[in-house]
C-alpha cells in the first residue's frame, strides 16, 4: 500500500494530541515522579483521579491517573485528541457513526462536549474542542522544576500492523512526516503522523501491541533535559531512567526517557521541526539505519524497544513484521 495521499477537506478539524489517561496504584508515588521530580502541576487530585499539567498549559489536564489497586500493573485507558470547535466535534461524531464506528459522546470532569471511539486496535480515543481554563505557570519562573516540561507534544503506539493504523488515521487528516520502511521497499514499520505544526502528535511503531510506547513532553532547551536528570537523581529517581539522553535521527528530539512508577515510559524532549506546508515530502528511512533512532550510534536498550504499557482490556497480538532491533545489548558485544 505505501505512501498515502492525506484528505484535506475534511469536515472537522483535529488541532493536536490532548491528553492521556493511565492508571496508577499509588498516587503518592506517581505524585512525587511527575510533581516533585519531572515538574508537572496537580490541578486536581481525589480518590479516584489524579491530574496534571505542564507550564505553558492553560488548559486543565494534559495527564490524568485513575486509582487501581497497589499491585496492579499500570495500564493506558484513553487517549484524548483536541480539536478545533464543538462543531467539529459535532461532524467528527457523524463522520464516525456514517462509517460505523463505534461512537458515543461521553461526559468527562473539566472538559467540554467530549466523543469516544474505539479505534482500528481497538483504543478509547477522544475527541474535544474545550476544557476549563486558568492561568499557566509560564511566567512564574520561580516555580519551574524538574525537567521544565512546556507541554504534552506526541506519545507513541506500539501496533502489530502499521499499515492498517496508518490508513485509519491518514483518514482523520493525520499526514505523514517521516517514517521507517523496509530496507528498499515502502513497507511501513513505523509512521510519524502529525496535526499540529511540527512532526508528529501520535507514532505507530511495529510491535507487540497495541501498547503504549511513551508520551512526551516538550521542554524548550537541551539543558532542562540533562537538568531533568540530575534532579531525577538528587531525589533518588536515577534508577527510574529508562533511555540516557540522545538524539533521535527521526524528527531531531534531544531526549531522555523514565519509567514512572508503574512503568509508565515518559519522554522529555526538545528540538523538533516544523512540517506545515503541503509540499514538503515525508523522510524516509531504511528499518537497518539504527541512526533514525539515535544519530549519535549508541543503540536504545533491549527493555526500551520491549517493555510498553498494555491497554485496559486489549489483548496483546503479536507482530506482522519479524524485525527484531538491534539493541544497546547486541552492539557492546561487538564494541
Ligand atoms: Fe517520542
Amino acid at each position: 500500500m505505501g505512501l498515502l495521499k492525506t484528505p484535506i477537506a475534511l469536515p472537522f478539524n483535529i488541532t493536536r494530541m490532548g491528553y492521556v489517561v493511565l492508571t496508577s496504584s499509588n498516587f503518592e508515588k506517581t505524585r512525587f515522579f511527575y510533581e516533585s521530580g519531572l515538574g508537572l502541576e496537580v490541578t486536581f487530585q481525589d480518590q479516584n483521579m489524579l491530574c496534571f499539567r505542564a507550564i505553558e498549559e492553560t488548559y486543565h489536564h494534559s495527564l490524568i491517573f485513575e486509582k487501581v489497586d497497589e499491585g496492579e500493573t499500570g495500564k493506558c485507558r484513553r487517549v484524548g485528541y483536541r480539536m478545533q470547535t464543538d462543531h467539529d466535534v459535532k461532524e467528527a461524531f457523524n463522520f464516525f457513526k456514517s462509517r460505523g464506528d463505534k461512537v458515543d459522546f461521553v461526559e468527562r470532569p473539566f472538559q467540554g462536549l467530549t466523543i469516544k471511539v474505539i479505534d482500528c486496535l481497538g483504543v478509547s480515543v477522544e475527541f474535544c474542542a474545550t476544557m476549563e481554563q486558568s492561568k499557566n505557570r509560564m511566567q512564574k519562573f520561580h516555580t519551574h522544576a524538574g525537567g521544565k516540561l512546556a507541554f504534552l507534544d506526541h506519545i507513541q503506539i506500539a501496533c502489530p500492523d502499521v499499515q492498517e493504523v496508518y490508513q485509519w488515521y491518514n483518514d482523520l487528516g493525520f499526514r505523514l512526516s517521516e517514517y521507517t520502511a523496509n530496507d528498499g521497499t515502502e513497507e511501513m514499520w513505523g509512521v510519524w503522523l502529525k496535526r499540529k505544526n511540527n512532526t508528529q502528535d501520535i507514532v505507530f511503531s511495529n510491535g507487540a501491541g497495541p501498547r503504549l510506547h511513551h508520551i512526551a513532553y516538550h521542554t524548550p532547551e537541551v539543558a532542562n533535559v540533562i537538568h531533568a536528570a540530575d534532579v531525577m537523581s538528587s531525589m533518588g529517581l536515577a534508577g527510574s531512567m529508562d533511555r540516557a539522553p540522545g538524539r533521535h535521527g527521526i524528527g531531531n528530539a534531544f531526549f531522555i526517557y523514565f519509567r514512572d512508577p508503574d512503568g509508565h515510559r515518559v519522554e522529555i524532549f526538545t528540538s523538533h521541526y516544523n512540517f506545515i506546508d503541503i509540499d514538503q515530502e515525508p523522510k524516509r528511512w531504511d528499518l537497518t539505519d539504527t541512526t533514525r533512532s539515535q544519530l549519535w550510534g549508541f543503540p536504545a536498550p533491549k527493555k526500551w524497544f520491549y517493555e510498553a504499557s498494555e491497554f485496559d482490556g486489549i489483548e496483546v497480538k503479536k507482530p506482522l513484521k519479524d524485525a527484531p532491533p538491534v539493541t544497546l545489548e547486541d552492539f557492546l558485544e561487538s564494541w
